[in-house]
């Protein structure tokens, strides 16, 4: 049975390591599962904090497998809180962007043959502006940049969104302040960015979360969950089900062809298309 159904794909990132990219992720598509979605967050960040250590969950075979043909995206997916569907890194995606044509194909067809049918994929990707990163953001229909009010992160994200719209035309961009003090900080933050990007970038951004500082996002990651299962009322998890609830509302728009097909087809399409589009 093939994806007919139309399928919303999110693209966490932000340039700067350890903001809180796969706090968001985990937790925005836990939020999401327990308001009744189907989500499948997949995770391609090859770094020390993959979402499957996080979780505490043993990857016997990874996205590597499905492309060697040994088996099929179904046999890698794992079981998160709530329901989540989990995709694990795999050191395969590394060469993402230099896949041989067959491999490309191996990859669109694990994508359109999945037997479960799913309403959002999130993506975690990994901190940096590597090719990959970005061919994940254009991918896309939202890219959510995951923001600290610290001069470093706000240079990286600033970074990352040139590069996104300049060469892979990417103009919108969904920002959530991490690790804010208050309400007012993460729009102070907000204006810091939206200074820059208005000067010197064609890019528009809405500020979509501010999600508080919250010791309890670490200590759920110690009990191998997320804050928003294990302590649901938790400044940050309320929070992320408020976010939750507005992705719902972010439009789909249509496509050609499976929305995951599509998906996949635009991660490997080459870069230099990119400015063709
Ligand atoms: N709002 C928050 N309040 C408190 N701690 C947080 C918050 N967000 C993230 N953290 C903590 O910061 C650390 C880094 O978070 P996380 O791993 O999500 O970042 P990342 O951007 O995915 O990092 P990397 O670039 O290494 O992938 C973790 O220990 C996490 O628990
Ligand atoms: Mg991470």
């Amino acid at each position: 049975m093939t994806q007919n159904r139309k399928v919303k794909v999110i693209t966490v990132t932000g340039g700067k390591g350890g903001v809180g990219k796969s706090s968001v992720s985990l937790n925005l598509a836990v939020a999401l599962c327990q308001l009744g979605r189907k989500v499948m967050l997949f995770d391609a960040d090859l770094g020390l904090a993959n979402i499957d250590v996080m979780l505490g969950l043993k990857v016997r075979k990874n996205l590597s497998d499905v492309l060697s043909g040994e088996c099929s995206l179904d046999d890698i997916i794992q079981t998160g809180p709530a329901g989540l569907r989990i995709v694990p890194a795999s050191s395969g995606l590394r060469k993402m962007v230099e896949l041989s044509v067959e491999q490309h194909a191996g990859l669109i067809r694990a994508f359109s043959e999945l037997k479960e049918e799913i309403d959002i994929l999130i993506v975690d990707t990994a901190a940096g502006i590597s090719d990959m990163v970005l061919s994940f953001c254009r991918a896309a229909q939202d890219v959510i940049m995951v923001v600290c009010n610290e001069p470093t992160s706000i240079a990286d994200a600033y970074a990352e969104m040139k590069v996104l719209s300049n060469d892979y035309g990417v103009k919108k961009f969904k920002i959530i302040g991490n690790q804010m003090h208050s309400l007012d900080e993460g729009k102070l933050m907000f204006q810091k960015l939206l200074m820059v990007t208005d000067r010197f970038l064609n890019v528009s951004l809405e500020l979509v979360a501010c999600i508080p500082v919250d010791v309890n996002l670490r200590k759920a990651i110690r009990q191998r969950s997320c804050a928003v299962e294990v302590f649901p009322s938790s400044p940050a998890s309320r929070i992320f089900k408020v976010l939750a609830a507005r992705v719902l509302q972010w439009p789909i728009p249509d496509v050609p062809g499976g929305h995951l097909q599509f998906f996949v087809e635009n991660l490997v399409r080459h870069e230099h298309d990119a400015d063709a589009s």
